[in-house]
């Protein structure tokens, strides 16, 4: 069936081509849309613009889809590691397994960090918000390796994989500054997850979390790896759409994240349940105050802008609070009231008219501090798991013909009129 679209504005009629994506989604091409008409579209948010074509994830939030590659989530969780997910984005196929070898040693090889990395860390104040400090020390690389975008090592850019292995590196050391620890050396004895955990939390009450723990971050990290065109992704496409580097434009996409709409919900759903237990885990209140259209109040880590049906990725994270909670032996109370939280929510009709179901923040987080993180270095979590999914976008956006971004608007300001002086004002 050939799908046809023209539109009228004024007494313009201009037929619109339409391109058809490879799971049948269908864009209406707009492109000669102002220049044949004067006219241009209007889509605050972007919830009807289709920016970019993209090979990369494709995700149908009414069925609950996520596939990274063609390959489902639901496969690619607990089947293969965070690196290998990090190859899959980035090159398209997951690796062989000389291909993954490489890789592996490859990020070994390359965790340690400049020394003046190291010393922007160190002169924030220990209360910065580590997603601010992480910005910051991932844009101070680009003064180190500006000269060598295009360099490659093990079968990848050079900058992208040290990004991949320096980031844990990097988000450990934050870490240990804000909480007054010395710094903990790269392991290449470990893997890139048992390494995290372990640059995180040796020589702490919190160290020791074994393979099991290592396997269900790693888990998390993938869930998280990538997901289309959201906030963050698109901040990267667009600042690299100017040609600022990698570093610049994975730094914008960190701030990007920081938000509480966006990656940031991951500390305030942990805060928000912190309140409901200072109201005596009273889930009805919450539901309440988020009904309340006179109050800001929202439940986080619920509703999203393309799922309307149900989050895969919180489907496997609420799985894996029970499943880590149970192996560290900790009854959180903090998990019943987040079940209870979705269950009353979800018979509410408020929730149920709009949509509104469990998104992959809702549950992470307490996933986060049964293993020790503090609630600062939630959204950081997020950004070592998105890492590879923006670098694909920036790769793909790069490689084709690339336009700057460079929305229009609606103009509702004055109209043109003359400065008067200042004694006359
Ligand atoms: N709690 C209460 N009401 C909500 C919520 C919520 N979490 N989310 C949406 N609504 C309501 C809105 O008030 C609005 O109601 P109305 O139609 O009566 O005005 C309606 O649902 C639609 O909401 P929008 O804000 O228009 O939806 P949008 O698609 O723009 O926003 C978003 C999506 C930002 C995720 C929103 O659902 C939200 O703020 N959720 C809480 C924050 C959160 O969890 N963010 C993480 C998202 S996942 C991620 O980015 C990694």
């Amino acid at each position: 069936m050939s799908i046809t679209a023209e539109i009228r504005v004024g007494d313009k009629t201009l037929p619109l081509p339409v391109i058809v994506g490879s799971e049948q989604e269908v864009g209406v091409d707009i492109q000669a849309l102002r220049d044949k008409t004067g006219a241009v579209t209007f889509d605050p948010g972007y919830g009807n613009t289709g920016a970019c074509e993209s090979a990369v994830t494709f995700l149908d939030g009414e069925l609950g889809i996520l596939r990274y590659r063609g390959y489902p989530i639901e496969q690619l969780a607990g089947k293969v590691s965070f690196l290998e997910v990090a190859w899959l984005l980035l090159k398209g196929e997951l690796p062989n397994a000389a291909e993954l070898a490489t890789f592996t040693a490859a990020e070994k090889a390359n965790r340690g960090l400049p020394a003046h990395v190291t010393a922007i860390i160190n002169a924030f104040p220990k209360d910065a918000h580590p997603m601010a400090v992480l910005s910051a020390a991932v844009l101070s690389l680009s003064s180190t390796y500006h000269a060598e975008t295009a360099a490659t090592h093990a079968g990848l850019n050079f900058n992208e994989l040290r990004l991949m292995a320096q980031l844990p590196t990097i988000a450990a050391a934050i870490y240990r500054h804000g909480a007054g620890l010395a710094p903990v050396a790269p392991d290449a004895k470990l893997d890139y997850t048992a390494n995290f955990l372990n640059m995180m939390f040796a020589g702490t009450a919190r160290s020791g979390h074994d393979a099991d723990i290592a396997n269900a971050l790693d888990l998390l990290l993938i869930l998280h790896a990538d997901h289309e065109q959201n906030c963050s992704t698109s901040t990267v496409r667009l600042v690299g759409s100017a040609q600022a580097d990698l570093y610049a434009s994975i730094a914008a996409g960190i701030t990007a994240l920081w938000g509480p709409l966006h990656g940031g919900a991951n500390q305030a759903v942990i805060e928000m349940l912190d309140g409901i237990v200072a109201h005596g885990g009273d889930v009805g209140w919450a539901v309440a105050q988020a009904k309340d259209k006179d109050s800001s109040f929202r439940l986080m880590g619920f509703g999203h802008r393309v799922y309307k049906n149900f989050d895969p990725r919180a489907t496997l994270i609420k799985v894996q609070a029970d499943v880590v909670l149970g192996k560290l032996g900790k009854n959180d109370p903090q998990l019943a009231i987040a079940k209870g939280l979705e269950e009353a929510a979800l018979k509410d009709e408020y929730f149920v008219a709009r949509k509104l179901y469990p998104n992959v923040d809702f549950y992470s987080g307490i996933i986060y501090r049964a293993l020790g993180f503090p609630y600062g270095m939630f959204t950081v979590l997020f950004a070592l798991g998105r890492l590879p999914g923006w670098m694909a976008h920036w790769n793909e956006h790069n490689a084709g013909k690339a336009k700057i971004g460079r929305p229009r608007q609606i103009y509702t300001g004055k109209n043109a009129r003359d400065v008067v002086e200042l004694s006359k004002r």
